[in-house]
Order: structure tokens, then C-alpha cells, then sequence
């Protein structure tokens, strides 16, 4: 996407949806914790069945990954800065993990490209990243939905500067508990380390920094 606009259409959908408690709830943003979570519930919320498919063209759904968190962020493989940098990012928060907390976390990316972004495509980028890194495409309608429930914003642009089109998108990154509920969202740009002690914390079912 193109950071600007991305950031700010986004923040500005977000200020729509959540209304009043954004400004309660900013700043708890990558902390996690019980408050976040409930606070947030109250007035949207974020999550819920979906159905995709893999990197083998299987259909997958929620259920598939029950019993683990997710950590999920939208985005295409067409990106040229946003979504290899954060990809880039949760890669290295993934590697601080040991296997034991690692192996309760399921890290998702799902395009919002699915015209561009076939599974075999998919499987091919995602592992550019993480071997964990699981790679989810699916119809239009498919990913319109489950990207409704995530809240997250996208369109596509053309932009001159590159011969194939662009996808403005939210660039956030939701880490989902084992039930399916919001833990926390993280900014674009979040360090590493934040996002691997909120998952170690979260997958061992403890606060933040304990
Ligand atoms: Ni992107």
C-alpha cells in the first residue's frame, strides 16, 4: 500500500467504527490484556468465522486453527514496501518465540488481491518469510468478508510509477486468543519484540512483561 493514505484511511474508519473509545483504547494498542479486549467488544467487534483457502488450494476455515491464536495481517504479494517490511517484522517476532509457544500461534496473511494472489502464489511468497507463515486466498466474496470482520480497509489504485495496479489497505496486525477474541491490534511498524512478548505472554496466558 502506500503508507500514507493506507494509515490514514484507516485510522479514519477505525475513529468511524470505534467512535468514543478509541481514545480510551489507543493507547492500550499492542499491550493486550484483559481490559483491551473486553473494552473493545463492547462497541465492535473484530473476528469471527471465515472460510479460505490454503497455499494447496484446500479450503480452510476457522476451525481449522482451533486451539491456537492467530496472529493475521491483510495484505498482496504485489506490495512493494508495506507488506514485506511487516511480514519481515512478525518473521523476527516468530523466531524469538521457543517452539513450544510458537506451535500455539498460527501466523496468517491473507491477501485482499485474491485476483492476483492464487494459492500457489500464495504458498511461494509466504515462505519467502516464515516457514510458519500460512498463506490464505480466496473468492471476492470470501475475502470482502472475513476482511469486513477484521475491519480492514482497501481499494486499488493505479499509480503510474509501476506498470501493474496497487492495493491501498489497513496494515494492522491482530493477534486472535485460542477463543477466537481480539488480544490485541498492532500498528504498522510495531518492533518485533512487542509482538513476540505479547504472543509468548498471551499463548502462556499471562499479562504483558510478567
Ligand atoms: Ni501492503
Amino acid at each position: 500500500m502506500r503508507r500514507k493514505l493506507g494509515i490514514a484511511a484507516a485510522a479514519a474508519i477505525l475513529l468511524g467504527v470505534i467512535g468514543g473509545s478509541w481514545l480510551w483504547w489507543a493507547p492500550q494498542a499492542g499491550k493486550g490484556g484483559p481490559g483491551l479486549r473486553s473494552g473493545l467488544v463492547s462497541s465492535v467487534t473484530i473476528g469471527g468465522p471465515f472460510t479460505l483457502q490454503n497455499g494447496a488450494g484446500e479450503t480452510v476455515t476457522d476451525a481449522d486453527f482451533a486451539g491456537r491464536h492467530m496472529l493475521i495481517y491483510f495484505g498482496y504479494t504485489f506490495c512493494p514496501d508495506v507488506c514485506p517490511t511487516e511480514l519481515g517484522n512478525i518473521a523476527v517476532a516468530l523466531n524469538m518465540l521457543d517452539d513450544k509457544d510458537a506451535d500455539q500461534v498460527a501466523p496468517v496473511f491473507i491477501t485482499i488481491d485474491p485476483e492476483r494472489d492464487t494459492p500457489e502464489l500464495m504458498a511461494d511468497y509466504v515462505a519467502l518469510f516464515h516457514e510458519r507463515l500460512v498463506g490464505l486466498t480466496g473468492t471476492r466474496g470470501q475475502i470482502d468478508k472475513v476482511a469486513q470482520q477484521y475491519r480492514i480497509f482497501f481499494r486499488k489504485v493505479e499509480d503510474p510509477d509501476y506498470t501493474y495496479y496497487l492495493m491501498d489497505h489497513s496494515s494492522f496486525v491482530y493477534l486472535m486468543d485460542d477463543q477466537g477474541g481480539l488480544v490485541s491490534m498492532f500498528a504498522y511498524g510495531t518492533e518485533p519484540e512487542n509482538l513476540a512478548d505479547t504472543i509468548r505472554a498471551s499463548v502462556r496466558g499471562e499479562q504483558p512483561g510478567a
